[in-house]
């Protein structure tokens, strides 16, 4: 963020920018495309609001031609980038090369986030996408195989110097995302991973189930890692630009209010209706209408408002601090609006 926009966001408050952008059109117009192609994914990790998602939404996949209506659509409405990922293993659909070549027909920015699993016979179509998540938390076997269960370390160290070595992949930019927990051994984490372009560390968040009764979203720790994740504290000033700013669609079409409504549960209606109605979609104008006001109901206990403390982050900065001079890794560190570079 820059010097000035610092300075305004400061003077005018959050909820003050987000009104003034939508009232200049600078949101609500979505850029970015969120995209599932498929509902499966071949980890448990314990972390994950899969654990808490219903069945249904567990399996199943999109077709190619429905795909390909959608980004076609998708290049009418001004959508820029297609976020080939919400709540599953993109590599794991059959003819994911041929996704990204139709993303890539239209001249499309494509992200991709990939749990490392099956990155080796996909390395010719990682080569077009223009970035890359590389999701990762262990720094040694045992923590690997805790936190991406039950996927296997040895091949997630043989797909990672695949991806580092390919000279295919040599300019796609390739992010770790690094949720921390009170365990992380930071300067192990740097000595394993340092060789992408960045590492992003944020802190694991509570996931999202849903109350079915009242429509709403619930922010709930994950039971398995309670001892060692962070508490967050409740913000108190809830803005979210995500269901003014990106378009979120399931393997089978069903709109999600935003990345982090796993269930897709609120009547937001199907992609199959258009982009068009999508946008206008009652339910969704009145969410954005929550945001507006202030007076946030759907939204309120949802994870996104689970942050953490001043404490907890200058903490944080310190132990990546530390790891970072001992280890000087390859890559640059980012941590909410701090970076470490060589
Ligand atoms: C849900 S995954 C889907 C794509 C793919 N399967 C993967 O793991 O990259 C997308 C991202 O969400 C992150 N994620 C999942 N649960 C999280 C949590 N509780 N806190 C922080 N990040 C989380 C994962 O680490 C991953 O980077
Ligand atoms: S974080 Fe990714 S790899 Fe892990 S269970 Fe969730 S979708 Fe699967």
């Amino acid at each position: 963020m820059t010097f000035l926009k610092k300075i305004i966001k400061r003077h005018l408050g959050d909820l003050n920018v987000l009104r003034t952008k939508y009232f200049l059109k600078k949101a609500g117009y979505p850029k970015t495309l969120r995209i599932d192609i498929t509902a499966f994914c071949n980890a448990k990790c314990p972390f994950c609001p899969r654990i808490a998602m219903p069945d249904a939404r567990l399996s199943g996949k999109m077709s190619l031609e429905k795909f390909s209506s959608i980004i076609t659509e998708a290049t009418k409405f001004g959508i820029k980038t297609i976020k080939l990922y919400i709540t599953s293993e993109p590599l794991l659909h059959p003819k994911f090369s041929k996704f990204i070549d139709i993303i890539k027909s239209k001249n499309l920015e494509v992200q991709v986030s990939t749990n490392l699993s099956v990155v080796q016979h996909r390395l010719n179509d990682l080569a077009k996408v223009n970035k890359l998540q590389l999701s990762i938390e262990g720094w040694d076997k045992i923590s690997y195989e805790k936190y991406r269960f039950p996927l296997k370390y040895e091949r997630a160290r043989e797909n990672y110097k695949f991806l580092i070595n390919d000279p295919n992949l040599k300019s796609i930019f390739k992010e770790i995302h690094l949720p921390v927990t009170k365990l992380t051994n930071l300067k192990k984490f740097f000595k394993l991973w340092g060789n992408v372009d960045s590492i992003r560390i944020d802190f694991m968040q509570p996931y999202n189930d849903f109350n079915k009764e009242n429509n709403t979203f619930i922010s709930k720790f994950p039971l398995q890692l309670k001892d060692e994740i962070y508490q967050l504290e409740e913000k108190l000033v809830k803005t979210c630009y995500d269901p003014f700013d990106e378009i979120v669609i399931g393997f089978d079409g069903k709109v999600h209010l935003c990345c982090l409504d796993f269930h897709a549960e609120l009547p937001l209606g199907n992609i199959e209706n258009g982009f068009d109605n999508v946008l206008k979609n009652h339910k969704r104008k009145s969410i954005q209408k929550e945001f507006l006001t202030g007076d946030v109901k759907t939204c309120n206990d949802c994870s996104q408002f689970m942050v953490a403390s001043k404490s907890q982050k200058d903490n944080l900065i310190k132990q990546i601090d530390l790891a970072w001079k001992d280890i000087k890794p390859n890559s640059k560190i980012i941590f909410y609006d701090k970076v470490w570079e060589k």
